[in-house]
């Protein structure tokens, strides 16, 4: 469920019309909803309700110091997988204590940034990486605490760029392997083993490959701590998914992941970490465009938009579909027809959708990209030398730009050039 919805035959973000936003700050734009990213956190909180549990919310899906500063309020913590990552998680309120640094090269630099200044624990994803903790937290008389992220060789079906689990994957540690990882992990005195972590991968619409690889953590679990380890804390990762084509694909909700987890581990009394990123913000926001030509081609119609594959990467990055409806409510009985949606970009991988079924609408006319909350304005990009769209927050009858768009001039200065061309 969202808060985007027609009223008065007008779309609305919570109680504001998408187009005096469009107004205000011009399109393309993104639009959140901070009432549907604060239900998206309730939600997982609900589901997993009577075991001790932290979410800490993935943050490379949106992280729009502000959407930051709702998840902090909330009482999330944050998975961060960068230095970057951690400096806004830290500049948004989040305690270090609260951050979890996952990610499969973390650098000596990134790692003591984050050890002065506070950490819930690193989830560690080889030996090399390991060795290198230890040398930078006794460097630093300090002691991390860590978990070893095990690849459970589980097949998470879905898409291939975005999935984790399987063997051939460059994520984590064997899980055959486990017990000499943790082995050595117990003789390094700058490290504190405090868990386990797995994350097979994202956008998952069936559960059985979570209940697969949190049976595999569980018996894991039990072998490390009949091997003498505290495992009190088991990291779940993210990675739930959301329906972005409505009409047919209705994917498990949060209360039923709860569930897999209650069953699969709960017997276990560790502390349950998960990491959900798009669930949170991918259907809290849209990306708004307008209609800049409408092209008559041959067999099929082009509606060329003002937002361009620099804007929303995914549909050219991993065919992924969103849905894109009016800003203006279509008039009953009036007949959809089949467009492609592209963007002004000078590939033909700028192209949104094909075939898909629109009202008419002519130029200047809105239109909006739906669950373009997550993996959105954070993969965005200059090319073409077109300036980062803003993004825009809603709550209730009120909203605020929270990035701006850069003028060209911002953009330009950006780069320098060298003396010796003076
Ligand atoms: N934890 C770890 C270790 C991850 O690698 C990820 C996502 C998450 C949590 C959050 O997963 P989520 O709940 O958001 O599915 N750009 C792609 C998605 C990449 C996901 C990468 N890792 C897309 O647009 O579909």
């Amino acid at each position: 469920m969202d808060h985007f919805i027609y009223r008065d035959g007008m779309l609305h973000a919570e109680d504001v019309p998408v187009t005096d936003i469009a107004s205000s700050v011009g399109t393309p734009f993104y639009v959140y909803s901070t009432a549907t990213l604060q239900r998206h956190y309730q939600v997982f909180d609900e589901a997993l309700a009577g075991m001790d549990h932290f979410i800490c919310y993935a943050m490379k899906a949106n992280s729009n110091m502000a959407v930051l500063r709702i998840m902090a309020q909330m009482g999330a913590g944050m998975d961060v997988v960068s230095g970057g990552e951690y400096a806004r998680a830290i500049a948004a309120g989040v305690p270090g204590e609260h951050i979890v640094f996952s990610g499969v090269g973390k650098t000596r630099e990134e790692m003591v940034l984050a050890l002065n200044g506070g950490i819930r624990q690193f989830n560690l994803e080889s030996e090399p990486e390991m060795r290198v903790l230890n040398e930078v937290a006794l460097s630093l008389g300090k002691v991390a605490p860590i978990t070893v992220r095990v690849n459970p060789d589980v097949d998470a079906k879905t898409h291939a760029k975005i999935a984790t689990g399987k063997s051939e994957n460059k994520f984590g540690i064997p899980i055959a392997k486990a017990r000499e990882v943790y082995a050595e992990a117990a003789t390094l005195k700058g490290l504190e083993v405090v868990g386990i972590d797995v994350h097979i991968g994202s956008q998952l619409t069936d559960l059985a490959p979570y209940a697969a690889a949190f049976k595999k953590v569980a018996e894991l679990t039990e072998t490390l701590r009949a091997d003498g380890h505290d495992i009190r804390r088991l990291d779940l990762g993210g990675g739930l998914g959301i329906p972005y084509e409505r009409s047919n694909e209705a994917p498990p909700l949060p209360m039923e992941y709860g569930d897999i987890v209650r069953e699969t581990v709960g017997h276990l009394g560790c502390e349950i970490e998960i990491e959900p990123g798009r669930l949170i913000a991918g259907n809290a926001g849209l990306l708004v465009t307008s209609v800049i030509y409408r092209k008559e081609g041959e067999g099929r119609d082009f509606l060329i938009v003002d937002a361009a594959m620099n804007d929303l990467v995914r549909p050219a990055m991993y065919e992924a579909h969103h849905d894109i409806i009016p800003v203006v409510e279509p008039a009953v009985g009036v007949e959809p027809a089949k467009h492609d949606i592209v963007g002004p970009v000078c590939e033909s991988g700028d192209t949104f959708a094909k075939e898909r079924n629109m009202p008419p609408m002519e130029a200047g006319e809105l239109m909006a990209f739906r669950s373009a909350g997550a993996y959105g304005a954070v993969m965005s990009s200059e090319y073409n030398s077109r300036p980062l769209i803003p993004e825009v927050l809603v709550h209730g009858d009120q909203f605020a730009v929270v990035r701006a768009r850069p003028t060209y001039e911002e953009m330009i200065n950006r780069d320098s050039i060298p003396d010796w061309m003076e």
